[in-house]
């Protein structure tokens, strides 16, 4: 007997294309994210990572099957796919530096409950900066502000575009640690280029090159000195 069980994926991208300006930039991306565990996206620099998620996003036009839990949404507006339980935390942040912490937050509040509690409990910093203008954070601190936007909905799946860019060592564990609590609720879609980060916390890996993905498999692939070599131009076994 063939009892064969598939498991509903959280994502799943079929035939993605991107083109802008002329420019082919995703060529047929093909992926599918298992629910409830953190997925890390990797890859060189330029290698289409960042338009993977503004396409899952919907903020470039893309043509492909991009599915939410078994629904297609590649035919839904950014605000559609937003409404659907998508939260994206892009990598430059995109924080209003003339508004306070609060402000910034309560402009992400989507749900009718928007879950402060989970937010300072995980970033008591920011709640006793509530009232700062977040321009003037420093660049760990703005990061978490654009990560609790994301965390203060009830969201079904988190894209996150390298929050430990440019962070000091503290801060990435910081950063790591809020992305684990938020493993707990939400299925994550993480670009990292740190590799041990991606090893604590990521269960699958997916590695683009060139507008397409090159491999799927698990974080212990980049034990292999050879592997992390030939896919990300770094030394991954050790660090
Ligand atoms: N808005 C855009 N207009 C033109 N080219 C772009 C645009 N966005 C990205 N690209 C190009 O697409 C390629 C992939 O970019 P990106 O997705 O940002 O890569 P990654 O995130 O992997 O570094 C790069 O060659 C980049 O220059
Ligand atoms: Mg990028």
């Amino acid at each position: 007997m063939n009892l064969e069980v598939t498991q509903e994926k959280a994502l799943e991208l079929s035939d993605v294309h991107v083109t802008i300006r002329g420019s082919h930039i995703l060529q047929g991306v093909n992926f599918g994210i298992e629910p409830g565990v953190v997925t890390g996206l990797l890859g060189r620099n330029g290698v289409g990572k960042s338009t993977t998620l503004r396409s899952i996003v919907g903020l470039v036009p893309r043509v492909g099957s991009i599915k939410l839990f078994g629904k297609e949404i590649s035919n839904l507006k950014a605000h559609e796919v937003i409404r659907s339980g998508v939260s994206f935390v892009p990598e430059d942040r995109e924080i209003f530096s003339t508004l306070t912490v609060l402000e910034n937050l309560k402009l992400a509040e989507r749900d009718k409950q928007p879950n402060y509690d989970i937010v300072y409990n995980l970033f008591p910093e920011l709640l006793k900066r509530k009232n700062q203008r977040a321009g003037t954070l420093s660049g760990g601190q703005q990061q978490m502000v654009a990560i609790a936007r994301a965390l203060l909905n009830n969201s079904n799946l988190l894209l996150v575009d390298e929050p430990t860019k440019g962070l000091a060592p503290r801060l990435v564990t910081e950063v790591a640690d809020a992305l684990e609590v938020a493993a707990k609720s939400a299925t994550i879609l993480l670009v990292e280029q740190n590799l041990p980060l991606v090893k604590r916390i990521a269960k699958n890996i997916i590695v683009m090159d060139q507008g397409v993905v090159v491999h799927s498999g698990s974080p212990m692939d980049l034990e292999n000195a050879d592997f992390a070599q030939r896919m990300l131009g770094v030394s991954g076994g050790s660090h």
